[in-house]
Parts: structure tokens; C-alpha cells; sequence
């Protein structure tokens, strides 16, 4: 209302009803099903079936896994309505004797052709692999594979919001550009201006070439972890998810250079069963949530996917120790610290595939600001999360709140301010950090991460 007596005042040409689609969304007319009633949908062309007098189109606009059946008279056929064309169609909701909703067309637009023999990737009726379609980012999503799949990523952030607000967590952007390795793995990306002129500029004020524009050296951040700690220390209980970025040098179906990440820190948690039972109602959630609004889409990725068995069944716990002694009876230990993308797989498999908290593990093998294990001064409180098709999917901890043991082991000066939290008004805390596309592995069976996202990045691959 405002707005519009500004723009009056202004004299401003806003046509307001165009502000509202002419046009109707596929995934509500097939919902609503209003038999007899006038409606236009745009979309694309999935399939055509030719008859005598009449041809079939199956018309997808996105919105949702099913398409819908267009009846279009053969008057109305142009050449150009073909497999895989754009178009605007205006007509009748009817039953189809099979009692299937249609649309009768009375006018039929075509808005693109599409030339199959010019170039395009995909055909009717085809199943093409997703090692093929992955050649194709720009033209990915018109397959059925790929938008499901990012119909599902876009329920999974909705449901990750809801979750979060129905328990009074407290959304928080973190910083993409920070002057914090979190990790301490070596991991980063550096940040640089790309411009001579500006750095020559800064550099003659005796700057080094790392830190010239702020001062610092400046990476992508791996995790928003510390800031959530600053913010958790003031909010309560706080949540993130977002972009991280990661220099790992592995092309592997588990790891991208760029990522999303969610990641919660719990205000006064000062138990790890806490963090585990925080971490399994919200996977439990997702996992049952998907179902009812996403089971179409994850028809379409994969015909075999299942309700995990493991829904109903409380998730294991194993220490890192216990862990280890069961994969030395099953012949996979090794002589290296830690455990491999093999071994977490088969200790899942030991679990009969219900997903298994690894829990105290050795200090040397975890990040600096973990919390020393009461039970035995050689381990931390921090867990890992396996799980099916990827193995870890989370990774959390308690966080070190005792100020002379963090300062012990606090990697570089630059963090001080870290090492202040625990100075003023300190409270015990923990948190986790789950990979959202690891995530959509695990709920769609998709064995490529990269296929979890609509532009992945990994190493000698950042197309478009
Ligand atoms: O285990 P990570 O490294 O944990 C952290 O970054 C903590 N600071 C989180 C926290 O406590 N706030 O990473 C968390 C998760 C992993 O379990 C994995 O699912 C995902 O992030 N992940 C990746 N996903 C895709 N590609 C990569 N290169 C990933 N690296 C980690
Ligand atoms: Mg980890």
C-alpha cells in the first residue's frame, strides 16, 4: 500500500497486476485439479505422442516431478512444437477417460524451438547417465535427474530453516572472507585483489603482497565454526548454512571445492550425548519430512530408493578405540592413525547400515579447539557421524572452554580474540557441522557429490 502511494506521488509506471504470473504453476494445477477451469501454463516440452487427430504433450515447468498432459488439436501443431521447446499454452482442465487431469488447448505459443539434430544433448524417452549430463551444466537442469534432485536440495534447505526456527536457533550469516584457517588443515583458499594497479598501489604503502588489501592475510572460509562460537556467546543457540570452500586436492565422488555447510553451535551444551541426540531427531526429521513432500522427485532419481530402515532405530555410538579393535577383526586395520573412506564404510556396515557415532578420538588426530576428553586426557570430546553411501557426514565437538588450556593450544596470535570469549562471561558450548551435498547423497542414493549441486567446483574444473 505504501508503495504504491509512493509511486503515485512519483508518478511511476508500475503496472501492479503484472506483479502476479498470468500463468499458472504446474505443481498447483495439478494439486487444485479445478476441472473446467480456463488456465495457462509455460513450461517445456517433455514429450510429444502424435495421433490421427490429436497430439499428446507432457509439459514440466519445473515446479514439480509430474508433468502435465496438453491436448492439443492438430490445427494447433506448428513445426517448431517439438521435444524439448518452450511454450505457452491456454486452455480447459479436464479428466482424460483414465481420469487423469489434462489441459484442452484452444491457443498453443511456441516461445523456442529446440533442434534436437542442431545439438541437444538429451532425447525423449532416454535415461541418460549422469556422468553424461554432468557434461552439460548449462542445460542440466531440463533432465528429470537434475531438477529432482534440486527440488530436494530446496525442500532440504526449507526443512533445515524450519527445524532450526521450531527451536528457537537463531539464523547467523557468517563471514565468507576471513582471516581464520578454522580447521587448521591447510585447507584454504587465499583471497587477492586481481588487479595490478590497485595492488602496486597498496604495496608502496609497505605492505606485503598477502595482506595488501585488508591488511591480513584473507582466505574463503573452510567453516563458520569460530564465528558461530562469538555469536553463541551473546545469542544462544546459533545456526548457519552456507558456502565453504575447501583447496583439498581430491577429485573423489565426496569432495567439492566449494560447498554448503551447515553448521549449529549449542549454547551450555556441555555433553557430547547432547550434541549426538541434537544431531539425530534433526537428520530423523529431514529424513521422514522428505518423504512427504519430495516422494515423486525421489521416484524420478531413483526408482529403488527406499525409507531407510534405519528411521526407526536409534543411532549407534563407538569410540574411536572400539572402532578401531572392530576394524582390526574384520582384517582392514592399518598401520596409519585415523579412519579411511573405507573403513567408515564397513564400520556402517557393521552397524547393519543404521548410522554410527565415532566419539572420543585421539587429540593429534582433531582441531585445536576441541575439548579434552574427562575420561582419558589423550582423547577430545569431538565425534563424527557415518552414515550410508558417504560415510561422514558430520563432524562436531565440545569446545575447549578452559582459557589456559585453549590458550595452549591456540594455533596463532590472530585468534585471540577466540581465546577472549572464554575470557568475559564464558559458558560451555558445542556444535557440528554437516555437508548439505553429503546430505543429498544420503537421502537421493546419489553415489557423485557432484551431482548433488547445479555448478560443482573440484580441482581443474570450475566451468562456467
Ligand atoms: O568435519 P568438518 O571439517 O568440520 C568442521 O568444519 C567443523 N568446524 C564443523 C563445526 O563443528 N562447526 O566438516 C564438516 C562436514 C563434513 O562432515 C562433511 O560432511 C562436509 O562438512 N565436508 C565436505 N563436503 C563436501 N566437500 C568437501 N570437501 C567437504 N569437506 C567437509
Ligand atoms: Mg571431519
Amino acid at each position: 500500500m505504501w508503495f504504491k502511494q509512493i509511486c503515485t506521488k512519483v508518478k511511476c509506471n508500475i503496472n501492479f497486476n503484472q506483479i502476479h504470473r498470468k500463468y499458472s504453476v504446474i505443481a498447483s494445477v495439478l494439486e487444485k485439479s479445478n476441472i473446467g477451469e480456463l488456465t495457462e501454463v509455460k513450461g517445456w516440452v517433455k514429450n510429444l505422442r502424435v495421433q490421427k487427430d490429436l497430439i499428446f504433450a507432457d509439459v514440466s515447468d519445473g515446479s514439480c516431478a509430474k508433468r502435465l498432459q496438453v491436448v492439443i488439436p492438430k490445427h494447433l501443431k506448428t513445426d517448431d512444437l517439438t521435444y524439448g521447446s518452450s511454450v505457452h499454452i491456454s486452455g480447459k482442465l479436464s479428466k482424460s477417460p483414465r481420469g487423469q487431469l489434462e489441459l484442452t488447448a484452444e491457443n498453443v505459443k511456441v516461445y523456442g524451438k529446440c533442434v534436437v539434430l542442431e545439438g541437444y544433448p538429451f532425447n525423449p524417452r532416454t535415461t541418460h547417465p549422469p556422468e553424461y549430463i554432468r557434461q552439460y551444466l548449462h542445460l542440466r537442469p531440463r533432465t528429470n535427474y537434475m531438477s529432482a534432485i534440486l527440488r530436494v536440495r530446496n525442500t532440504v534447505t526449507n526443512l533445515i530453516h524450519s527445524y532450526f526456527a521450531s527451536k528457537n536457533y537463531i539464523h547467523i550469516h557468517t563471514p565468507i572472507l576471513t582471516s581464520n584457517d578454522c580447521e587448521g588443515a591447510g585447507e584454504v583458499f587465499k583471497v587477492q585483489p586481481d588487479n595490478e594497479a590497485t595492488v602496486k598501489a597498496m604495496m608502496q604503502k609497505g605492505r606485503n603482497e598477502d595482506s595488501v588489501y585488508f591488511g591480513s592475510k584473507t582466505y574463503l572460509t573452510v567453516s563458520g565454526q569460530l564465528h558461530l562460537e562469538a555469536m553463541c556467546r551473546g545469542m544462544g543457540n546459533v545456526y548457519t548454512l552456507g558456502p565453504t570452500f575447501r583447496a583439498e586436492n581430491s577429485r573423489s565422488r565426496l569432495h567439492l571445492s566449494e560447498f554448503y555447510m551447515l553448521e549449529a553451535e549449542i549454547a551450555f551444551c556441555d555433553h557430547i550425548d547432547q550434541l549426538q541426540a541434537f544431531i539425530e531427531d534433526m537428520l530423523k526429521y529431514i529424513f521422514t519430512e522428505i518423504r512427504n513432500k519430495n516422494e515423486s522427485d525421489l521416484f524420478l532419481i531413483d526408482k529403488e530408493n527406499k525409507i531407510p530402515t534405519w528411521l526407526n532405530k536409534d543411532f549407534v555410538t563407538l569410540t574411536y578405540d572400539e572402532a578401531r579393535n572392530i576394524l582390526g577383526k574384520k582384517g582392514l586395520d592399518t598401520t596409519e592413525e585415523g579412519i579411511n573412506k573405507e573403513q567408515e564404510l564397513a564400520l556402517v556396515e557393521y552397524c547393519n547400515g543404521v548410522p554410527v557415532f565415532i566419539v572420543r578420538w585421539p587429540k593429534q588426530l582433531k582441531s585445536f579447539y576441541m575439548k579434552d576428553s574427562p575420561e582419558d586426557s589423550s582423547k577430545v570430546d569431538a565425534l563424527d557421524l557415518l552414515t550410508p553411501v558417504t560415510g561422514e557426514l558430520v563432524g562436531g565437538s565440545l569446545r575447549e572452554d578452559d582459557y589456559e588450556k585453549l590458550k595452549s593450544k591456540l594455533p596463532s596470535e590472530a585468534l585471540n580474540w577466540y581465546l577472549e570469549l572464554r575470557k568475559f562471561g564464558n559458558i560451555p558450548t558445542g556444535g557440528f557441522g554437516l555437508g548439505l551435498e553429503r546430505l543429498l547423497q544420503v537421502l537421493c542414493g546419489v553415489s557423485n557429490i557432484k551431482d548433488t549441486l547445479p555448478f560443482p567446483r573440484w580441482p581443474h574444473n570450475c566451468d562456467m
